[in-house]
Parts: C-alpha cells; structure tokens; sequence
C-alpha cells in the first residue's frame, strides 16, 4: 500500500482540468466526475498506474476496467467497432453508455485493463470537464467508480475524499453528477446486443433502434456473463504450480523478489509493479508453450491479494 498523500481538491475550471492532466501523464491517481458518477482515473497506457487504482479502491480481485475517451475517433484507435458497435456510439456517445469491444493489437494499453480478456470496454462521457480533461491528457484513462471496493458509488467530490483522501493525488470537483448511475454496459457480438449491466442509459432506448436485437442477462446460449460474475478468466494453457520455492525440471519459472534466473513480476519484491506485469508475464511464458508454470510465493497483502486471487484461479483445473 502506497504512503498516505495529500488530496487535492483541484476546482471546475481550465487550471483545475490542467493540473488533472500533468497528474495523470505523470502516472498518478485522480478522481473526475462524469455524467454518472466520479471515477478513478488513471494513464490506461500506464502499467503501474493502473496497478495503483485497484491498490486505493483495495480491491481483491483484478476486475477488467472501463476506459474513457473524448470521442468516438479515440475509441476506433484502441478497439474495433462492428457497424451495430458504431450506431450505437453515434445514437448515445457522449453518453452513459459503455460499449464491450475486441481490442485492437497496437492499442497500447496495459494489459491490466482488460484482465486478461480479449476486449475493452470504452466509454466517451458527456461531462464538459472529463471531456475536457481526457482531450487535455490525450491518453485514455481507466476509471472505475472511485470508492474503496464494497461502499457505495461516489456522486459528489465530498463523497470521494470520505472513501479516498490520502490515498489519490487529487480529486477533479464538478459538484453532484446529475445521473447518479453507473453506465449500461453494452456487448455487441454477431447481430446482437448483450446488456451486461444496466445503468444510466434505460434499456429501452437502445430497443428502439431500428434492428437492434438486445439481449438480457441470461438470455441466449451464448450470452456473455455479467460484469462481476466473469468466471471464464484467462487462463495459460501451462499449467500452474504455486508457492514455489524454485522451478523444478521443465517448468517454466515466474519469480518474485529475489530469486532465479527469469521471467519476475518483481525483483525488487514492489507488488505494484508485480501487478502491472501480471498478465503480460503470464502471456509471454505461455507463447514459450511449457507444460508447466513454478510460481514464487506473492505475499498475501495489498495488491498481493488480488495477484493470488488471479493465479490461484489460473491454477484450477479446468474442463475443456
Ligand atoms: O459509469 C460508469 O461506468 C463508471 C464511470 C466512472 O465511468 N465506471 C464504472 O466502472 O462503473 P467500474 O470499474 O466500477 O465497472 C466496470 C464494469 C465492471 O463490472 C467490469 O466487470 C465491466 O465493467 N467490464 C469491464 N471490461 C469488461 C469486459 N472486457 N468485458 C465484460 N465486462 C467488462
Ligand atoms: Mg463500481
């Protein structure tokens, strides 16, 4: 866990958006409001930045992020918009919608993002000041609610500072976000829409689209899992041996601390950096095809809960 820093409460206008920008280029933590409600953002292209936000909201789990951009245009240069994905976009962006879409190759965003899977989901808000903001950063920035994982959705700066102070660099205040729900979370895959959760854009306005085929939480066969509830994690094809000592013959080594030759989340033993590489360490093993992954120990605090969670979930076995 980082050393407690001072909040700052940055005001409602262009000193206020560019100090936010310089804060988030330099990789630190700042709140901002949306349309919905305040999110923790952070440089998406930034590994251990995004590491940062699940070590403040002290979440236990590496659930994939949303990713905010100033437009349309923004969104098209990190993932691919089928035509349903791109009506959607022009009927409701800037808006409370979040669109689930196959991330592009060359997106430069940190693999953390996505937790493993092999779309993003990107949002353009409406909010003038976050709108302003992510033009003035020119990054795509991460941002979950910016409460500490378990309370409630922060809708004013106040409401931030109570769950966060100390623990972010600044908070952006733009006073009371006027819907006050998370974004609908959208999947479009094959002719059909998913909702994936509902939220600040009613289901029914994405229904009246001509042609537009929505279905619910547990409709269809192939119905993606909600948000929350994504059970099918990446996973190596190697399997995994955990709280290893060292590697034993024919298994591919992943270190932390101090330790074997090899791939390491960390040398230096920092959990924060270990979680930035998690997933793309895990990536460049398995493409080495091993028939086994040795794991070192990873302590069992901070960011290092939410690192086990992952790896003890890639270590179960599996059908299929
Ligand atoms: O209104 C909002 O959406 C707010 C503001 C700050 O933009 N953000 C927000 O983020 O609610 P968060 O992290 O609290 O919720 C993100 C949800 C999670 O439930 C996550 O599982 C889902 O989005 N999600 C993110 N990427 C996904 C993906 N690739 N596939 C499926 N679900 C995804
Ligand atoms: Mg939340």
């Amino acid at each position: 866990m980082n050393d407690r820093e001072d909040t700052r409460l940055l005001p409602p206008d262009e000193r206020g958006v560019a100090e936010a920008a310089a804060l988030l280029r330099h990789g630190r933590l700042v709140a901002f409001p949306t349309e919905t409600v305040y999110g923790l953002g952070a440089d998406a292209t930034n590994g251990r930045a995004v590491a940062a936000i699940y070590d403040a909201k002290n979440r236990p789990r590496f659930n994939p992020l949303i990713v905010h951009v100033p437009d349309t245009a923004a969104a098209e240069r990190l993932a691919v918009l089928s035509p349903a994905a791109r009506s959607l976009a022009e009927a409701f962006w800037p808006g409370p919608l979040t669109l689930v879409l196959p991330v592009r190759e060359d997106s430069g965003l940190s693999d953390l993002i996505r937790a493993g899977h092999s779309t993003v989901a990107i949002r353009v808000p409406a909010n003038p000041l976050a709108r302003a903001l992510l033009r003035s950063v020119d990054r795509p920035i991460a941002a979950p609610s910016a409460n500490p994982s378990g309370r409630l959705s922060p809708t004013t700066a106040q409401h931030v500072l109570d769950g966060l102070s100390g623990r972010i660099a600044a908070v952006l205040d733009d006073g009371a976000c006027p819907v006050g729900v998370e974004s609908t979370i959208l999947k479009p895959v094959d002719g059909a829409v998913h909702l994936l959760r509902e939220g600040g854009l009613p289901a029914e306005a994405v229904k009246a689209m001509p042609g537009m085929r929505l279905i619910r939480p547990g409709q269809g066969a192939d119905a993606p899992e909600a948000p929350g509830m994504l059970v099918s994690h990446y996973a190596p094809r190697a399997a995994l041996r955990l709280n290893a000592p060292a590697p034993e013959k024919g298994e591919a080594w992943l270190g932390f601390g101090p330790g074997p030759e090899g791939e390491n989340l960390s040398r230096s033993g920092d959990l924060i950096e270990a979680a930035a590489n998690l997933f793309s360490a895990l990536h460049a093993l398995d493409a080495g095809g091993p028939k086994r992954i040795a794991v070192a120990p990873i302590p069992e605090t901070g960011l290092g809960r939410a690192i086990n969670d992952r790896l003890r979930r890639a270590a179960a076995p599996r059908s299929g």
